[in-house]
């Protein structure tokens, strides 16, 4: 089912909100929905609403109450869901520890690549008996059509946003170790965060483009700063700045 709701046609846009969004102030809902999949209940009812003229669903991937942790997450049945609603374009919050030097707390990130450290996580929809079996293309995770975009409305919105980075996904909910980031640093990875797969794995076996973007919350564990300092006012700031370029993204 194709849906599109205005006279710009648009495809159905979703944005999953992570730890730092589980509401999104900027959406005028109209009404929830919860619904069920194959694989067992969404984190939360999905909420529907309008971002200026466009139709948008929302998901608070945590639940609405912030309390899903992230190997709990039922990450099929979310992306499920959106799927079997319409939606045909994704795009993802995520907090993230940074490793770059440039990625302090409150910058806003856009991976192009990732490295997966989840285990024990489902993480397909191709398993088990009487399923076709499928090797989703995922040598570039995030949709690079959808990428552009993004920084685009970046622009128009005035917000910085770096391009580009690789995110390492942990399997929490455990902060990393200060040897765990040397060591994901030296493998190339720029973020650190908890919920990216399989999430965007999922997205693509559906064939729904997907992008992410790393809102810092903080550096990741290093031996100078063993003890994570989330700067709240940094992180409050980044969340309005990331509504703007929502905004500018649904124009
Ligand atoms: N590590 C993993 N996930 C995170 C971090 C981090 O330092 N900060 C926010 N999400």
């Amino acid at each position: 089912m194709e849906v599109s709701h205005n006279k710009k046609e648009h495809v159905m846009l979703a944005i999953i909100g992570g730890s730092r969004l589980s509401q999104l102030p900027v959406l005028q809902i109209t009404h929830r929905q919860i619904v069920r999949t194959p694989y067992g209940d969404p984190s939360c009812a999905l909420t529907f609403g309008l971002i200026g003229a466009r139709t948008v669903v929302f998901l608070a991937r945590h639940g609405y109450g912030n309390s899903i942790a992230p190997h709990e997450i039922n990450y099929r049945a979310n992306i499920w869901a959106l799927h079997s609603l319409g939606v045909r374009q994704i795009v993802a919050i995520a907090s993230v520890g940074g490793i770059r030097p440039d990625l302090t707390p409150g910058q806003l990130v856009l991976p192009d690549d990732l490295i997966d450290h989840t285990w024990g996580r489902k993480h397909t929809y191709h398993e088990g008996a009487g399923v076709q079996l499928k090797h989703a293309d995922f040598s570039q995770p995030y949709d690079p059509v959808l990428r552009e975009k993004l920084i685009q409305a970046s622009g128009r919105a005035q917000v910085k946003l770096s391009a580009g980075g690789v995110y390492a996904c942990t399997q929490g909910p455990r902060l990393e170790t200060a040897a765990e980031v040397r060591a994901l640093a030296i493998m190339g990875a720029d973020m650190v965060g908890m919920t990216g797969m399989p999430e965007a794995a999922l997205s693509r076996e559906l064939d729904v483009p997907y992008a992410a973007i790393g809102l810092v919350t903080n550096r990741a564990a290093s031996a100078q700063s063993a003890l994570i300092d989330f700067d709240m006012t940094a992180i409050d700031e980044s969340v309005e700045r990331l509504q703007c370029l929502l905004q500018a993204f649904c124009e």
